[in-house]
């Protein structure tokens, strides 16, 4: 009698690490929230080097809880050690604090922790209850425009610059869309990078685009730019566009296709439709990679709102059959591309 051999495979001791890399992530998630909320980041970043008691005096912080933050900030490779005094490790600075830079991902950390992720999503897991952004939170609103704010800083001028013709365009003066504009960050920066140009933003939210009017008027671009209150799959505009931008949000339309056939109405002939969004992945693989988990996050939320974001090749297709012309992709980093194509 022969006897089989054991199947082969992973070991336990070869697949429970896969776990414990789950949660040290959270740990060091919650770590890198609790640091930027209650400052602790924002005052290393400024001393450069500083002990826990130094913090915990400073912020007005329990020195022994400060000292725990420390340890676990340096587990997690935030922060380095200099005897008794903490600094950043490099780059963290700009990561996580300077939200101008494109390299800027603190605001991810914030909107991951919000009830209308994870929370709400456990909530009505078994009631299938969809929401939509009027019922949302004003601090989910904000952390939003957070994690939209590095997509637009690294779509203009850079993103844009890499669209066949339209620098140009833009440099001479025209007029831009930005439809699903939410609280008007991308509408500011294009009307600053480009002073030539008149700026409308498009949005279905209300509460979004009471954000948007104060903050072109704090910028002091009210003049060149206009807001208009409106799903986009009805949106009808008055004077035609040279280019329409879609920031993070096209994947969100209940009716892409009615939206592409409006916004091709609204374009001038020789328009682009520029559709910058996060990179589904379409395979296994690409869903294990950090950026793919990452964007797993992200459908959460986006399953509640009753979509999903999708892989970028979709956004060809789309364009395709809606007879845009010169398409092409930019790939700007793993989590953010750039889809485009001319009416
Ligand atoms: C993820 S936020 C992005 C906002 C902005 N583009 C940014 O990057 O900060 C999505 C925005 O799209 C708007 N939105 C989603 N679907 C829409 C639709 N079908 N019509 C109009 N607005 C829509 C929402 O109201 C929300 O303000």
């Amino acid at each position: 009698m022969t006897v089989s051999a054991a199947p082969t495979g992973p070991t336990l001791q070869d697949q429970a690490p896969l776990l414990l890399s789950q949660i040290a992530g959270y740990v060091g998630h919650r770590t890198v929230a609790l640091g930027l909320r209650s400052g602790l980041l924002d005052r290393l970043a400024a001393a450069g080097a500083a002990t826990p008691d130094d913090l915990a005096e400073t912020l007005d912080l329990d020195p022994f809880y400060v000292s725990v933050w420390c340890r676990s900030a340096l587990a997690a490779g935030v922060c380095e050690r200099d005897g008794e005094a903490y600094r950043l490790a490099p780059h963290m600075a700009t990561l996580l604090l300077d939200t101008t830079s494109p390299g800027y991902v603190g605001g991810v950390f914030a909107v991951l922790e919000q009830h209308e992720v994870f929370d709400r999503f456990e909530q009505v897991l078994a009631s299938g209850e969809r929401l939509w952004w009027d019922e949302t939170s004003p601090e989910w609103i904000a952390g939003v425009a957070g994690t939209g704010t590095p997509f637009y800083t690294r779509l203009v001028p850079g993103g844009l610059a890499q669209v066949p013709g339209l620098a140009e365009r833009l440099a001479a003066g025209c007029r831009i869309v930005d439809t699903a504009c939410g609280a008007g960050a991308g509408v500011v920066r294009l009307a600053q990078t480009y002073p030539e140009c008149e700026v409308v933003g498009v949005d279905g939210d209300g509460h979004s685009l009471d954000l948007a009017r104060e903050r072109v008027e704090q910028a002091g671009v009210a003049g060149r730019t206009a807001f208009v209150h409106s799903p986009l799959e009805e949106m009808a505009l008055a004077e035609p566009a040279t280019v329409v931008i879609n920031n993070i949000s096209m994947h969100e339309c209940r009716d892409i296709d009615a939206v592409t056939r409006n916004v091709k109405a609204a374009l001038e002939p020789g328009g682009w439709f520029v559709i910058s969004d996060f990179p589904f992945p379409d395979t296994d693989e690409g869903l294990r990679s950090v950026p793919g988990r990452i964007m797993c996050g992200i459908q959460f939320f986006e399953a509640q709102i009753d979509d999903q974001l999708l892989p970028r090749a979709a956004y060809d297709d789309l364009l395709g059959r809606h007879g845009f012309t010169d398409l092409g992709a930019v790939t700007l980093t793993p989590v953010h591309a750039v889809t485009y194509g001319r009416a």
